[in-house]
């Protein structure tokens, strides 16, 4: 199933980050709006994910997982059909225990009943958390899921959210189309650099169809600077990771939008490929991260972790590509590219910073 809906990473939003417990269709209705208005559905978003606290305090007479009547009033049906009317597709969120994170009704022991109700919604993807799992062993619990979504009679995605706890690398591609790596992410410089950090020498688990996440995006959420958000959304374009906005799309800032739809940049996430990127070499604060794509160039990205600006330089004949007297490097941010016949990637990178870029072996 993974193969078929994940071929690239998914690309979409989800309600947590910004919104946490405070959910309701209304909000999900306009950021599914905001998502076509804004032009985030052209740039290939796709997915509008609930997260945690959607359902009713209790499951109804039948044992069914039902949304909270107040804030989810016409049911997750209604929204379903709605974001699909507009050529999108729905998330919903439960866990891999008794109750979910917040406390609401989770689906460990309900499997087959809640996926078919999923099913029956129109749900097209399921992130599956890991709270309240009374210990139990996390590859049953997150198979029997598996096995339940595969029964329901829908193509769901499955995104695993088992926070890097049991080497998920090893055992969820098997299972799921992406799986979380690491604790939650955090709105700020130290946050996002740490989850970096642990996704190294996780590249080589990636494939068509089965991602490592390393969490939401935190891009336009107030926390870190516009150069940070360029080298947050960066990154993650490099490590191929899932782009699930945690913004609120309804309210972005022109810097926002520009980040989160550079069309140049998203194409190195979402290369068919299918190849994770990774830390080809670091110095110091200065690190050199590198991605294959399909047409046999690379995406280079050189990172400045330090608090001056550094300028840095990288030699192409490091990378697995074709010897060429020329160069073509194209700078993903700035969309400006230049022939190099000296091999080399060089610019200056502010503090924070990253520079991104395309190079491409000419004849
Ligand atoms: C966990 C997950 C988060 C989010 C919350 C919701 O912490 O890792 O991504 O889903 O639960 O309660």
């Amino acid at each position: 199933t993974s193969d078929v809906l994940l071929p690239t990473p998914p690309m979409g939003w989800n309600s947590w980050n910004h919104f946490h417990r405070n959910i309701n269709e209304k909000l999900i209705m306009g950021e599914a709006d905001a998502m076509v208005a804004s032009g985030m559905k052209d740039a290939g978003y796709e997915y509008v994910n609930l997260d945690d606290c959607w359902m009713a305090l209790q499951r109804d007479k039948d044992g069914n997982l039902q949304s909270d009547p107040e804030r989810f009033p016409h049911g997750i049906k209604y929204l379903s059909d709605y974001v699909h009317k507009k050529g999108l597709k729905l998330g919903v969120y439960s866990s891999a225990g008794t109750k979910t994170c917040a406390g609401w009704p989770a689906s460990l022991d309900h499997e087959q009943a809640d996926a078919k109700m999923f099913a029956k919604w129109g749900v097209d993807y399921l992130k599956y958390d890991n709270c309240n799992n009374e210990g139990r062993p996390a590859i049953s619990r997150y198979t029997k899921m598996k096995n339940a979504l595969d029964a329901s009679g829908r193509q769901i995605v499955f995104s695993i959210c088992e926070w890097g706890s049991n080497n998920p690398w090893q055992w969820a591609p098997t299972l799921g189309g992406l799986w979380r790596t690491t604790g939650d992410i955090s709105d700020n410089w130290n946050s996002m650099i740490q989850i970096l950090d642990e996704q190294v020498g996780l590249n080589t688990f990636a494939s068509k169809g089965h991602w490592n996440d390393p969490d939401m995006l935190e891009v336009g959420n107030g926390g870190m600077t516009n150069t940070e958000y360029v080298t947050h959304f960066s990154l993650w374009c490099i490590l191929a990771a899932p782009l699930i906005t945690g913004n609120d799309l309804r309210n972005m800032s022109d810097n926002t939008h520009d980040i989160l739809t550079n069309k140049e940049v998203i194409a190195i996430d979402q290369d068919p490929a299918a190849k994770e990127g990774y830390k080809l070499t670091s110095n110091g604060d200065r690190e050199v991260w590198v991605k294959p794509l399909a047409d046999g160039s690379w995406a280079v990205l050189l990172l400045n972790r330090g608090d001056q600006g550094c300028f840095m330089t990288m030699k192409i004949q490091d990378l697995d590509i074709k010897k060429a007297g020329t160069y073509t490097v194209r700078n993903l941010w700035s969309h400006k590219e230049e022939q190099r016949a000296d091999g080399l990637v060089r610019a200056d990178v502010a503090p924070h910073g990253v520079q991104m870029f395309k190079v491409t072996a000419q004849n």
